[in-house]
This record gives C-alpha cells, sequence and structure tokens, in this order.
C-alpha cells in the first residue's frame, strides 16, 4: 500500500527523532509507518467542533462525538452485564489484537428527534433491545443484555453530547450498538464476554435527496440464510459490499449510473426464472410494495427469516392498519412487484424512500428497468412517511412510541 503520510507528521517525527539522539547516545528509531498512521487514525477520531455542523446538510456519514457508553459482559463477574459506563471518545478498549475471529459481532441502529421543544426523544427502542438480544443470541453469547442497561445507554449518549443532536425537523441523530466478543481465540466459540459500544452521531438522509424516488437493482447473488438475514449480524452486511461495486460497475457500463441500492431475493428460489423468484429485501431497508384497488391500499411486505423484522417496516404497516388499509406480509414474487401501483425502501437510516425505478436482469442476462408511480413520490409513501416523521419528532403519539431521553 502506498501510504501518503503529511509532511507536518514527518517534520514532528524528524523533530522528535534528532532531539532524542542529541540528548542520548543511543539510536532512537524514528515510529514506524505504522504508528505514524495509527497516530493520524487517533486525530481523524476527535470529535467534530458542533458549530460547524451544517444540519441541514448532514448526509449519512459518521461523526466522532464526545462521549460513548460502553456496557460489558463478563464472565469473571459471573456472566453479567455491568453498564453503562460514560466514556470519552479517546478511551479506546479493545484492539484487533483481541477480538474473536469469527464474526461474533452484530449491531443495531436506532435514532433519536428533536421536538418543538428541544427535547430529545428514542423511538421505540424495546424493539431494538429485543432485536438486539435476538442477534447476541444468534452468534453464541447466550445472556440477554438487559432492557434497562440497553436503554440506559442510548438516553446516555443523547443526554451527553446535546450540541451533536441535530435541531427540530433537521436530520436526527443515528445511534448504533455494536457489540463484539473481546477475546483472542483459537477454537470456533465464544468466549463468555462481550463488549456493546453505544454511540451517536449527527445524521441526515441515508439516500442524498431525502423523499425523492431512487433506483434499485435486483442482485442475481444470494444473501442470507438460516437465519442471518432475520438478525443484524455483521455477515449479513459485509459480503453486500462488494455486490453493489461489481452490480454498478456493470450498470456503469450499460450507461446506467444513478443506482443506489441493491434488491435480494430468495435462496429458495434460486433456480426460478427471474420473474418468479421471491423477493426479500434491500440491502440497507425492508421492502413495502403497494396495491391500490377501488381507492383502498394494500402493503405488502415479505417476511421470513431471510428478511429482517424492520422496527421501521414494522411501524410503517401498524401506522397503515390504523388508517385503515390493508396490510399482507407475504411472500411476493419478482413478477408481483413490477405490477405494484408504488414500492418503498424502509429503514431506520432510509425512512420511507419511494423507489421509482429497478433494473433486472432477465433470463437472457439482458437489463431492463421497470419505472414505478412514473418515477414520482406516490401518495401513500408520502402520508406514511409524513406520519412516522410526525411521531418521532413529537406529535400526537397514539402507540406510545417515543420515550424521553
Ligand atoms: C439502519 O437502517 O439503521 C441500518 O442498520 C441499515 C444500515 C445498512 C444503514
Amino acid at each position: 500500500m502506498n501510504l501518503r503520510i503529511p509532511e507536518q507528521i514527518i517534520r514532528n517525527t524528524e523533530k522528535i527523532f534528532h532531539s532524542s539522539l542529541r540528548k542520548q547516545s543511543t539510536i532512537v528509531k524514528p515510529p514506524s509507518e505504522v504508528r505514524q498512521v495509527l497516530k493520524l487514525w487517533d486525530k481523524a477520531a476527535e470529535p467534530v467542533d458542533p458549530k460547524t455542523l451544517d444540519f441541514p446538510n448532514l448526509g449519512f456519514k459518521h461523526r466522532a462525538v464526545p462521549h460513548w457508553a460502553l456496557t460489558i459482559l463478563s464472565k469473571d463477574l459471573g456472566d453479567k452485564w455491568v453498564g453503562p459506563e460514560k466514556m470519552a471518545w479517546d478511551e479506546k478498549v479493545i484492539d484487533i489484537h483481541n477480538t474473536n475471529p469469527y464474526g461474533v459481532h452484530g449491531f443495531e441502529g436506532t435514532k433519536c428527534y428533536r421536538d418543538a421543544k428541544g427535547n430529545v426523544n428514542l423511538f421505540r427502542p424495546d424493539e431494538n433491545w429485543k432485536r438486539f438480544n435476538s442477534t447476541l443470541s444468534f452468534t453464541g453469547v447466550n445472556t440477554p443484555l438487559p432492557k434497562d442497561l440497553f436503554i440506559d445507554g442510548l438516553k446516555m449518549v443523547a443526554r451527553e453530547n446535546p450540541d451533536h443532536v441535530p435541531p427540530h425537523k433537521v436530520g436526527s441523530g443515528y445511534m448504533q450498538i455494536k457489540f463484539i466478543d473481546p477475546t483472542p481465540f483459537l477454537g470456533v466459540d465464544t468466549s463468555g464476554d462481550c463488549l456493546v459500544s453505544t454511540m451517536i452521531t449527527p445524521a441526515g438522509h441515508y439516500f442524498p435527496n431525502g423523499l425523492e424516488p431512487v433506483h434499485m437493482v435486483l442482485s442475481d447473488n444470494l444473501r442470507a440464510l438460516q437465519g442471518t438475514g432475520s438478525n443484524k449480524v455483521a455477515g449479513n452486511y459485509a459480503p453486500t459490499i462488494l455486490q453493489k461495486r461489481n452490480l454498478l460497475s456493470r450498470l456503469n457500463d450499460q450507461g446506467i449510473h444513478d443506482v443506489r441500492d441493491l434488491l435480494y431475493t430468495s435462496v429458495e428460489t434460486t433456480n426460478a426464472p427471474v420473474l418468479a423468484r421471491n423477493i426479500t429485501e434491500f440491502r440497507a431497508g425492508n421492502l413495502i410494495a403497494v396495491y391500490i384497488e377501488n381507492g383502498i391500499p394494500t402493503l405488502v411486505s415479505p417476511e421470513s427469516d431471510e428478511v429482517l423484522p424492520g422496527i421501521t417496516r414494522n411501524s410503517l404497516l401498524e401506522l397503515a392498519m390504523y388508517k385503515g388499509w390493508n396490510v399482507s406480509r407475504d411472500k411476493l414474487t419478482v413478477q408481483d412487484l413490477l405490477e405494484a401501483d408504488e414500492v418503498m425502501a424502509t429503514g431506520t437510516a432510509v425512512v420511507t424512500t419511494p423507489v421509482g425505478k429497478l433494473t433486472y436482469r432477465d433470463d437472457n442476462g439482458k437489463f431492463k428497468t421497470a419505472v414505478f408511480n412514473n418515477n414520482e413520490v406516490g401518495s401513500i409513501a408520502k402520508e406514511l412517511y409524513d406520519s412516522l416523521i410526525d411521531i418521532q419528532t413529537g406529535g400526537p403519539d397514539p402507540f406510545g412510541w417515543r420515550l424521553p431521553i
């Protein structure tokens, strides 16, 4: 790898090197490139000054903040969870040297929002807690994290980084709760110890333009089997990174440059003709298809152990039922999808994003593009988006979904 070390670091390193040479007669080696890069990374991890944040244009990227929270499962304490402990941004707990290499690693994503009075609320954190414990247990960590510790961690990072939580209706505080087994290990097993980091970062839209239709592509790759898809294990996401890069590069060669995400189909229908395959979900969210008959919408969203039980998706379906619309958690083939009046991607990060176009390869390997709702924001997607955001940001909350920090 060709690493470029900034001039300033090289000069500082030389200064230290020469002054130590003057002081001592022994030869002191300058820091290696590895150590210089570690210093750069330390610098990059410094919290962002909230005064420099352009809240309406945050986009979706990680920015460091002053505090995070650490919660620990310890076998030395008799399989007990302890914490959360408030941690400063530069307090390091784990390194590559001390981790289980078998992917005992997963995460949750949730958001907090300011209401009109400036108070901060979490959104259905108990649902994240349930799914977090499901993922933990799926990876072999069999002591569940108590609910109060999980929620206290979320409250702690929201309270301790107040200036990094965006204003009312201008973005949100995106919160990620990650776990990892912090033990160097040779056998394929868990160690009985676990670290959980809870962090917050100011966030805007996942897709660049918020509530605007996006172009998606159907993937030929398989994604999840035997529960990998319905748990938030890291291994449900890592393989999709290269898959996306490869497919987008093939589409680029076809002159298609605006595709945002991949849609997957079920491992059970791999060998079926493309149009007969069962849809599962996007890389970064669930799918809801809308069919409107005699003015009444029916929302269909696939559900199986290849599909993440999305908290945003479930909330939208509950909202739809509350509005008197029909809801079905049923199988959906690619052909069914092409007949939908509206299609949406849903998730914590993507909220409700209308899908305007879907590119897929037919059985002869030719790319085709279907258009939904004239590539415009549909009335159902818009109504669901507005209703959900209204609850999250302090409007009437008929389901009791908000929790003040
Ligand atoms: C989320 O929506 O919060 C997720 O975890 C999906 C991630 C790929 C951004």
